[in-house]
């Protein structure tokens, strides 16, 4: 690539903004097990491509699927779509495996504990290693390859270019939580920030009600006729019985609070399930109109607030708390990872608006072993494999965190070297920075993208003067 040519991309990249992502859909076959050598099972393993932007055997733009459809990525993905015209780049979405249509046993895939040990990120990698070397046949020359993701596919794209180096020139994560791990961050800090994004949306007046409304759940489920009375107000599809229906419950909402976090975008979106913009503020406006103390009136208002994210089509006829509110996300294989590696520890207490919850492994590692009767024997097995802070020895990585997504807590925030680099925007939540230009994006953002493509080409630039 000519460096004239580089000049221009940061030109030329405002220009094109797609509406409809199409791609064509492909499977490759790769091993069930990369590393012991006794198993030569192969599954199939799904990936989008997009070939119309490339030419020139310029770079691929690899994006490291995470915990779900890889349709789901490839279209809340739409900075990378942007980016490809201009950079004359090959677009690959790349589906992790247990995930969407890679079910390396089809639909046995789960059920058995022995079938889903292969479920690990360094198997996933791995994956992706191995469709790239596949990939690079494409070209006579060599391609440079910038692995991008979000959230755990932000980790996923950070972690392959650490591990492998020679497969990957540089690495765009957004929103890695690559530090929410076992002795790195405080337990409690996911929270604290779901708590403040709840209390900036709102005057400050929101988590109060939200910590006040736990103890009313409380309350009213004590008796059965408050339990009744609960189900039919919020419309629940199965009718509150048992503790453990209690139980789901306030998981549920917690789960609920998170989500409306991460995805409190500056417009309408689909991405977790379709939410109006700003949907922490249009939730707690709805929560004031409440001055009662009385449990029954506080409730019934958090359960018309709630609609906001349960029902903003108006088409959900109940609602289904035993269901995580995950929307498309794989939740089976997710809980699997959350179990095994994913190991992320997390508290509440007096600093935020949930109710009081230590973090106890031992309690969660018994968990575990209930639902998918695996052993863990460590919480942190991911700092082991790799490095936790330490990112010295690493290069061609940005980091970049939106202070309003609770995963920024896990963030890197940080340079860590003069490539290893950290871009914050403070008003921004989870990975908005990767998904296609609005004109209700804020300037952090604009201006962020705008850095990516400059440090890009500059990777790109180095890349072309070494090989
Ligand atoms: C690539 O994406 C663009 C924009 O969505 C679309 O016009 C084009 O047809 C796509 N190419 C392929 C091969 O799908
Ligand atoms: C799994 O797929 C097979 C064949 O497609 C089908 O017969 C079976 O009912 C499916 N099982 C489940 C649990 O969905
Ligand atoms: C969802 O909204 C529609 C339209 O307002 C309403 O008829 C329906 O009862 C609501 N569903 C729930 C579960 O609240
Ligand atoms: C829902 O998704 C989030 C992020 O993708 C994950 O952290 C969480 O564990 C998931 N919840 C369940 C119940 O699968
Ligand atoms: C929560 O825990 C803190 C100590 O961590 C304690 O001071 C406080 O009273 C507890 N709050 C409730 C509501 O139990
Ligand atoms: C942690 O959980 C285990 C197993 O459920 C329990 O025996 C232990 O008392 C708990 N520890 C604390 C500090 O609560």
């Amino acid at each position: 690539m000519e460096i004239t040519f580089i000049a221009m991309i940061l030109f030329l990249v405002h220009v094109q903004l797609i509406q409809n992502y199409s791609y064509i859909t492909k499977y490759i076959e790769v091993p069930l097990d990369h590393f012991s050598f006794t198993n030569s099972y192969m599954f199939k393993l799904r990936y989008f491509v997009n070939d119309s932007y490339w030419s020139d055997c310029g770079p691929i733009f690899f994006y490291t699927g995470n915990e779900g459809n890889i349709e789901t990525f490839a279209e809340n993905s739409g900075f990378m779509w942007e980016l490809a015209p201009a950079f004359r780049a090959l677009l690959v979405f790349a589906e992790h495996r247990y995930y969407g249509e890679s079910l390396p046993f089809g639909n046995a895939s789960f059920s058995n504990p022995k079938r889903l040990g292969y479920l690990t990120s360094s198997q996933a990698l791995a994956d992706y290693v191995y469709l790239l070397q596949y990939l690079g046949k494409y070209c006579k020359k060599e391609n440079p390859v910038i692995a991008f993701g979000g959230s755990y596919g932000g980790m996923l794209s950070a972690w392959l270019r650490m591990k492998y180096p020679s497969s990957v020139w540089g690495a765009v994560a957004s929103s890695a939580p690559i530090w929410q791990f076992q002795g790195l961050v405080s337990c409690e800090i996911f929270n604290k920030i779901i708590t403040f994004v709840f209390d900036i949306s709102s005057l400050h007046k929101c988590p109060k009600i939200i910590k006040r409304s736990w103890s009313a759940i409380r309350v009213v489920t004590s008796t059965s006729s408050g339990r009744r009375w609960l189900s039919t107000d919020w419309k629940l599809c199965k009718a509150l019985t048992t503790p453990e229906d209690i139980h789901t419950l306030t998981d549920w909402l917690e789960e609920v609070y998170g989500n409306l976090a991460m995805a409190n975008y500056p417009y309408e979106t689909d991405f977790i399930v379709p939410l109006p913009a700003h949907p922490v503020k249009v939730f707690c406006d709805r929560l004031f109109c409440s001055t009662s103390s009385e449990p029954e009136f506080l409730l019934h208002q958090l359960g018309k607030a709630l609609s906001v994210y349960t029902n903003y089509t108006g088409n959900t006829r109940c609602i289904d708390v035993s269901q995580s509110p995950n929307g498309s996300l794989g939740d089976i294989g997710w809980d699997f990872q959350a179990c095994t590696e994913m190991i992320m520890p997390m508290c509440s207490g007096d600093l935020d608006m949930f109710e009081n919850e230590s973090w106890n492994f031992t309690k969660y590692a018994e968990d575990c072993y209930k639902k998918w009767k695996v052993g863990v024997r460590r919480a942190d097995s991911v700092v082991l494999e790799y490095g936790g802070k330490d990112l010295k020895t690493t290069s061609n990585i940005i980091f970049s965190n939106g202070l309003l997504d609770p995963w920024s807590g896990g963030g890197v925030l940080n340079d860590a070297s003069d490539s290893v680099l950290a871009v914050v925007m403070p008003d921004v939540a989870h990975h908005l920075d990767l998904r296609a230009s609005n004109p209700a994006d804020p300037s952090s953002v604009r201006n962020a993208r705008k850095f990516y493509i400059r440090v890009i080409s500059e990777w790109l630039q180095k890349y072309y003067k070494e090989h």
